[in-house]
């Protein structure tokens, strides 16, 4: 009896290794693809995956769907390994019903979101939907809501992160959306909520899918894509990557790695970064790179609302969170996008235990109708909260400009910053000097018989009062005036001091963040 068993065993698990068949797979290969299956391979340690579920089938028996039945039902689930750490995956298989969603099929990847969030493990998602299985009618909507019900749950517990490999439209956006990273390939995949035909009916727009909602325009324009990559393999690959910084759950301290760069490293080209003339531009980045594990840096949302960086990098081999304004766009001005790019990125290091290393060069919240009539009041709000109810360890390094409200919202001390420092550079006010003296001294001015004069005289005189760090650090606002090349040493050296650190809230429900 054992032996027809083993034999029927080994057909189906061929036939569910088949997917839709050879003609669909090289169809699937031809549009420059992977299968489900080679990607969960590309993404999992050699030999580490284990499969669950190969032998689930639909039980859907209309529309002739009881002779269209594949083992598996055209979603692969189970767990493997990256770097030798569990992480559990789902890959949607697109030659089986176009990879869409059944009941059966949705029930596949909520076991393994459970298994995950039991077990402590991040889940990775490989998207490449038709959304809904439309034979199975409100059958498939349910599954959704029941993914969208555990990605709700399993949010600040686990890390979760979606790839979007294909198409994703629908209602099926939403599940990426509630993951904490949402990675696109360009050329092969796009996601929105009605596609083209609907957008021509309804608003008489004349658009592209991949216009529409392509991994450019996600990554570029809406925001809602962190990473975009080339092709599957690249985009994979970025998956291990990030995925070495994160720790596997809430619990658990992110990996530290062998770090081959000298803790003590000075380096003395950053005494020349910052310009002389304070409304110079110069790239933060270079700043970051000089100072952290060397080639640590993994920027997040690289091409959205580029006035403010954020990223994951290493200090002396311990992950840390990076957000700096960055001087060359819109001179660091925090607006909306900024705001809220760097709010849901400070809420997941704070979920994951991640310290936040701050660069601040802000000369304020960018000015204009459009950002008030879009709401900079509510969404730099987002900015602030975000930042005040972290509890991770909280090091500041204001490099240049830190001004009026902008100033309490990054990072600042009364804001709980652990150790705040300031370069020679910083310039901590109110406002810049001319704004200040246009205000203060308008009369003066004004009645001078040398306006112009009294202007720059006054200009000076506020530059020496407060476009430096003494102000503030007289008041014990920032900790200690640092020498740019010892950055990276003070930095490290606060991480160390910083790693037993305990903080809390106040006990609730949850907070209001103003949303
Ligand atoms: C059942 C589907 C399907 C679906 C595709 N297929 N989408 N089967 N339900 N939703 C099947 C096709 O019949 C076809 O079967 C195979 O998958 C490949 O599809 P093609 O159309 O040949 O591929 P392609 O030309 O690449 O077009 C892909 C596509 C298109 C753009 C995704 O298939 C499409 O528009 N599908 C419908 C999308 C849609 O409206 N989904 C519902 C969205 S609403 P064969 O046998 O020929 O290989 C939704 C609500 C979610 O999802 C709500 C959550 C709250």
């Amino acid at each position: 009896m054992k032996e027809p068993v083993r034999q029927k065993t080994r057909e189906l698990r061929e036939l569910a290794h088949l997917g839709g068949g050879e003609e669909r797979i090289q169809r699937q290969h031809d549009r420059g693809k992977l299968t489900a299956r080679e990607r969960v391979s590309v993404l999992l340690d050699d030999g580490t995956f284990q499969e669950i579920d190969a032998f689930i089938k639909h039980r859907c028996r209309d529309f002739g769907m009881e002779k269209r039945v594949v083992p598996g039902d055209g979603v692969i689930t189970g767990w493997g390994e990256i770097d030798g750490r569990r992480v559990f995956v789902f890959s949607q298989d697109f030659t089986v019903e176009g990879g869409s969603l059944s009941a059966t099929n949705a029930a596949k990847i909520v076991k393994i979101m459970e298994m995950a969030l039991k077990a402590g493990c991040p889940v990775v998602g490989l998207n490449d939907s038709g959304g809904a299985r439309i034979q199975e009618g409100v059958a498939s909507l349910g599954g959704y809501a029941d993914i969208f019900l555990r990605n709700t749950l399993a949010s600040g517990v686990i890390p979760q992160i979606s790839a979007i490999m294909g198409p994703c439209a629908g209602g099926a956006v939403y599940s990426p959306a509630i993951t904490d990273f949402i990675a696109m390939v360009e050329g092969t995949s796009y996601m929105y909520v009605t596609g083209p035909d609907v957008v021509k009916t309804v608003t008489h727009e004349t658009v592209s899918h991949d216009e529409l909602g392509g991994a450019r325009t996600h990554s570029a324009k809406s925001g809602v894509a962190h990473f975009m990559s080339a092709n599957d393999r690249e985009c994979l690959e970025n998956l291990r990557r990030l995925l070495s910084y994160l720790p596997s759950n809430n619990l658990e301290d992110p990996p530290i790695a062998q770090c081959d760069d000298p803790i003590d490293r000075a380096d003395p080209e950053l005494s020349t970064i910052v310009p002389e003339n304070s409304e110079k531009p110069y790239d933060i980045k270079q700043i970051v790179n000089r100072v952290i594990d060397r080639d640590s840096f993994l920027e997040v949302h690289e091409h959205y609302a580029g006035n403010i960086v954020i990223g994951f990098a290493r200090l002396g081999g311990r992950p840390v969170g990076i957000v700096a304004n960055q001087p060359c766009v819109l001179a660091g001005c925090l607006d909306i996008n900024a705001s809220v790019k760097a709010a849901r990125f400070i809420r997941f290091l704070d979920c994951f235990n991640f310290p936040i290393i701050t660069f601040v060069d802000v000369p304020g919240f960018l000015p204009g109708t459009e950002q008030e009539w879009n709401g900079i009041i509510t969404n730099g709000a987002k900015l602030l909260y975000a930042y005040c109810e972290a509890t991770v360890p909280k090091l500041t390094v204001i490099t240049r400009k830190a001004y009026g409200g902008a100033y309490d919202v990054m990072s600042s001390k009364h804001i709980r910053g652990d150790l705040n420092y300031a370069w020679p550079s910083a310039e901590i006010a109110v406002m810049g000097a001319k704004g200040a003296v246009e205000i203060i001294f308008r009369k003066e001015i004004q009645g001078a018989d040398d306006p112009a004069a009294v202007e720059t005289a006054r200009v000076e005189e506020f530059k020496e009062l407060f476009a430096n760090p003494f102000t503030a650090a007289e008041r014990g606002y920032v900790d200690d005036i640092i020498e740019e090349p010892e950055t990276r040493r003070r930095l490290i050296d606060g991480l160390r001091l910083l790693a037993g650190k305990r903080d809390s809230n106040p006990p609730k429900k949850h907070g209001n963040i103003p949303l």
